[in-house]
């Protein structure tokens, strides 16, 4: 066998990619990582999850010490916003997560290459630092781990000022009087509920018939968009936008919905309308490795290429563009090249949206059931009876189990809370050992907890709750 410079090279620092070289390394496998971008980490931590939700939790703060700090016998007059500083705590944030990247590389003896890494043939990279020089490196095993990257409409390019993609909308200096947003899935919800609480006018506009469509079962969209109205956002549905018109104060967009044609203006018009996986520069053509009809890199359930030394994971690959998914696919992919039996359960990659309240999704929505002619019985508990949520001041909201009529095993769970992010953990491990919802409801949940909610709705599948 040639000599290779490492065992594994891994192209992207991700949370795929990160989480694929730690894993390899564990196994004594020789690895290297190659990255493009200044920190490590990825659109995670860089510009999606973490600085997200770290605007989502200072702005949900604003909006509670304004709404209900009076409620709670808080007397704070005055609250004001101080933009400046709350950009400046995400900033700190990411760069304490990306640090931590560079940290874990290195205790775990990964070296790490910056610059674009280009695929020469099966088993050469070159990466090309920032400054030109390049450098080649040989590896027995490639992981591509390139993530994706925003989608722009035709007729709306991004200019990263007007028209600007959550990498923009996360950093914005200053709160714009008013705010379009195309796209109520994750990023036009999340986003939209950060602007709006800081201010901003909000209309989203989604040419579905309802707000996250996608994953997430009916009911749960009503109750995030009786949410969302509260906070001020308005929601254009089953409307399609199709031209624009930038100029020196703002940009007029125009479309039809059911009743005619329909035109708005903003200051700012935020693109949220899905991501596309990111392959420019990696000359994937110069090692034979192919695509999907859809652009994703093409992989087995192995999560190999159709060069059998070369992986891909995360975004790059087919499926949820999740963070979760694509740290599962990185696992996986280096105990599989490592001679190990690496498995993703693809049908239990939980969802969730991280607005007030937050929204989490696990397994076939009650829609689902009914289109796949599934015989279910479901359990529906609403958070207003729940003790926990009434002392906290969070009863938005339900927790909802869907489970086969005949065996009992959950085949769904839909939760709607405060904390509903955590909430859904016990549901996905419950249906990984395929239990039932007489398993979940004959487990001691501590009291008072919102997760008694969701021991609830499991009581609930088969008429017994005891709370309601
Ligand atoms: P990425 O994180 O995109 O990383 C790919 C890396 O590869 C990048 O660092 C890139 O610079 C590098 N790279 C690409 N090409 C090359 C090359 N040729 N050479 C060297 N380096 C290269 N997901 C969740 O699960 N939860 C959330 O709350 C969440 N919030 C989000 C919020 C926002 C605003 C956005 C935009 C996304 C969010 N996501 C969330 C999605 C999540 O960020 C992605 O699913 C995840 O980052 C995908 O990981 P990845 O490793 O596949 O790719
Ligand atoms: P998305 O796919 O979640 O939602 C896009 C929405 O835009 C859909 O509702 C779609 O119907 C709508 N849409 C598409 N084209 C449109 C058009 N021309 N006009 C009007 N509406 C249109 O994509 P999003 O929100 O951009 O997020 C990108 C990726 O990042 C997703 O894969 C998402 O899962 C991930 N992400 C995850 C988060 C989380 O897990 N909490 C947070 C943010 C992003």
């Amino acid at each position: 066998m040639p000599d290779f410079d490492y065992q594994l090279v891994v192209i992207g620092s991700g949370p795929g990619g990160y989480v694929a070289a730690i894993r390899a390394s564990q196994l004594g496998l020789k690895t290297a990582i190659v990255e493009k971008d200044k920190t490590l980490g990825g659109t995670c931590l860089n510009v999606g999850c973490i600085p997200s939700k770290a605007l989502l939790a200072s702005s949900e703060h604003l909006h509670f010490a304004r709404e209900r700090f009076a409620a709670h016998g808080i007397i704070a007059n005055d609250i004001k916003l101080d933009l400046g500083a709350m950009m400046k705590r995400k900033c700190e944030v990411v760069n304490k997560l990306t640090s931590g990247v560079s940290y874990l590389m290195k205790k775990n003896k990964i070296e790490v290459v910056k610059g674009l890494g280009k695929l020469v043939d099966a088993n050469t990279i070159e990466v090309v630092g920032d400054d030109g020089a390049k450098k080649k490196i040989t590896a027995q095993n490639i992981i591509l781990a390139t993530g994706s990257v925003p989608v722009e409409l035709p007729f709306l390019k991004f200019d990263g000022k007007r028209i600007i993609s959550s990498d923009q909308g996360i950093a914005l200096d200053k709160v714009p009087k008013s705010l379009l947003i195309i796209g109520a899935g994750a990023i036009g919800l999340e986003l939209g509920s950060v602007w709006a609480r800081l201010g901003a006018e909000v209309t989203v506009i989604e040419f579905l018939p309802r707000i996250a469509a996608v994953g997430f079962d009916a009911e749960t969209s009503k109750i995030l968009q009786r949410n969302l109205e509260k906070l001020g956002i308005k929601f254009e549905l089953n409307t399609k936008v199709q031209a624009a018109k930038v100029t020196d104060s703002g940009v007029e967009l125009s479309g039809e919905n059911a009743t005619g044609k329909v035109s708005y203006k903003a200051d700012i018009v935020l693109v949220a309308v899905g991501r596309k996986p990111f392959t420019a520069g990696v000359d994937l053509d110069k090692a034979g490795v192919k695509l999907t009809e859809k652009g994703r890199i093409a992989v087995n359930g192995h999560l190999q290429t159709n060069v059998p030394n070369i992986y891909a994971i995360g975004d790059v690959t087919d499926g949820p563009m999740l963070a979760h998914k694509a740290h599962e696919d990185g696992v996986a992919a280096a105990e599989l090249i490592a001679g190990k039996p690496g498995h993703v359960n693809y049908n239990l990659v939980p969802g969730v949206i991280y607005t007030a309240p937050e929204a989490a999704s696990v397994g076939i929505t009650e829609e689902q059931a009914k289109e796949q002619k599934l015989d279910v019985r479901v359990g529906k508990f609403a958070f207003t009876a729940n003790g926990r949520a009434i002392a906290n001041d969070t009863t938005e909201g339900f927790a909802k189990i869907i489970a086969d009529a005949k065996t009992d095993r959950v085949l769904g769970a839909h939760i709607v809370a405060g904390n509903a992010s955590e909430l859904i953990a016990e549901t996905v491990l419950l249906m990984e050992f395929s239990g039932s919802s007489e398993d979940l409801a004959r487990t001691i949940h501590a009291h008072p907890t919102m997760s008694e909610a969701v021991k609830e709705a499991a009581l609930a599948v088969d008429g017994r709750m005891l709370s309601a």
